[in-house]
């Protein structure tokens, strides 16, 4: 197996992010989070490498890890699907989303990746856009106030390699 390195660039970046901290081990979550961008998710394997950057043991790396759900632990293909199953986007029918998730990509459950490894389903509770609900965030954005029609519509895009434009829908 070939061992894991970053990038030219983000070693550079790894170098300015540590010259800011006093020791390596308060760089761990933005050194995580560019080891998950580098690689899609955290590995064991990149988890370790991570762990002998910063000096510290591999197991409080996996328990740090743990404990954040935006640092993916497994891949999650090239674009998560993070449904609100919280009371407001339940209200607002999260479940008819769920429903188009497992029409459009044959995903059933949580964590599960589509059979062209594409698209995931990961659960999440409020994502804090209550208003705007029913709320599913994919990747970084946010798609908002949406219906089943309009969301069949940005998988479909997505499935296609149309460009999606994230913010309210209706
Ligand atoms: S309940 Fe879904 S964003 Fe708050």
């Amino acid at each position: 197996m070939t061992e894991l390195t970053f990038t030219p660039d983000r070693q550079k970046k790894l170098e300015n992010l540590l010259s800011r901290y006093e020791i390596k081990a308060s760089a761990l979550l933005p050194v995580l989070r560019m080891a998950q961008e580098q690689w899609g998710f955290l590995s064991p394997e990149g988890m370790d490498y991570v762990a002998g950057l910063l000096d510290l043991c591999p197991r409080h790396v996996r328990e740090v890890a743990s404990f954040y759900v935006l640092l993916k632990k497994q891949d999650m293909g090239d674009y998560c699907l993070q449904v609100c199953g919280n009371l407001t986007c339940c209200m607002m029918g999260s479940d008819s989303l769920l429903k188009i998730i497992e029409e459009e990509l044959g995903i059933k459950k949580p964590m599960e990746l589509s059979s062209d490894k594409r698209f995931s389903l990961m659960p999440v509770q409020c994502l804090g856009s209550c208003d705007t609900a029913p709320v599913v965030q994919i990747n970084e954005d946010y798609f908002e106030k949406l219906n089943p029609e309009k969301f069949r519509e940005i998988i479909r895009k997505l499935k296609d390699g149309v460009q999606v434009q994230p913010g309210r829908q209706t």
